[in-house]
């Protein structure tokens, strides 16, 4: 018998780390599978997520460009899916139809709270982005106790929405891009913009940045540098990529498909090794 087969959609895809990290992930327990990468354009994307189950895959990860779309071919949704209308993990269930998760809000704050040791509990975030990745980590970082999200995107109505759907005015609230300038500061500033993935610069004021603050990147590798360039002629206290996200949020996709948590510290060392 072949080995289970898991995969990641993208487009592009081919310099994913999903492949080797949950190799690396398998070897720890001496799990055997295949773990491929498939680019699909977007049109493609639902006929082949459906190709790959139907052929016996195990289960998928879902990164941009398809998040929204793996959110939408679930038949059944976990409720942080469901909060931010996209998908990261494809699992498929035993009657033929699949379920939709997303691990990225709780791949941030374990990053956040177990490897950069933080206890966000009491600090005043802002959300730079309103998108995708922004909704994906909003409603983990208030759950884990932020005392206040600002949200701020380019375009305000996007960041309202959010806001609403969010639900807490007295927590989370909104600002226009254009009062980065005069904003105040704050002790978490989180970029969940997708400027770094387009390689366009954010051309960020530097005093919202408080003298404590942690900077973080959804993103990372190249995508990240801008931000965290920015962060560090802040004198920001912390400027992180999301390397450390990314493991994580893998560890709980590797749990759902396997119901075993790996060790993500080994993995993240030598990623972080290899890639800087
Ligand atoms: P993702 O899934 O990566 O979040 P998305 O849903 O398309 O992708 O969201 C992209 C986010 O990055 C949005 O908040 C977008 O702002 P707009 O809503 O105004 O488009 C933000 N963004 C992208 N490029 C940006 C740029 N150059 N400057 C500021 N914000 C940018």
């Amino acid at each position: 018998m072949s080995a289970a087969q898991f995969a990641v959609f993208g487009h592009p895809i081919a310099h994913s780390l999903s492949p080797q990290i949950h190799q690396a992930f398998a070897r720890q327990f001496g799990i055997a599978l295949e773990y491929r990468t498939i680019d699909a354009a977007p049109a493609e994307f639902a006929a082949a997520a459906r190709r790959f189950f139907a052929e016996g895959g195990r289960g998928a990860n879902v990164t941009l460009p398809h998040k929204a779309a793996a959110f939408a071919l679930a038949d059944e949704r976990s409720e942080a899916a469901m909060r931010a209308g996209t998908a990261n993990v494809l699992t498929p269930l035993p009657d033929g139809r699949n379920a939709a998760h997303n691990t990225d809000g709780a791949g941030l704050v374990r990053d956040l709270t177990e490897r950069h040791r933080m206890d966000l509990r009491g600090h005043d975030a802002l959300l730079l982005g309103a998108g995708g990745a922004a909704r994906g980590v909003a409603w983990s970082l208030l759950d884990a106790g932020v005392r206040t999200l600002t949200i701020v995107n380019r375009t305000p109505e996007t960041a309202d929405a959010l806001a609403d759907a969010i639900g807490e005015p007295a927590r989370a609230h909104t600002r226009y891009w254009e009062d980065l300038d005069d904003i105040g500061s704050f002790d978490l500033i989180i970029n969940a913009t997708s400027a770094g993935v387009l390689g366009k610069p954010l051309d960020l004021p530097f005093g919202f940045v408080g003298n404590r603050a942690t900077c973080y990147d959804l993103s990372y590798g190249k995508a990240a540098a801008n931000f965290i360039a920015w962060a560090r002629a802040a004198n920001a206290l912390h400027a992180f990529d999301g390397l450390g996200m990314l493991v994580e949020t893998a560890a709980d996709a590797f749990e759902l498909w396997h119901g075993k948590r790996p060790d993500t510290d080994p993995v993240h060392d030598e990623l972080r090794r290899q890639y800087g």
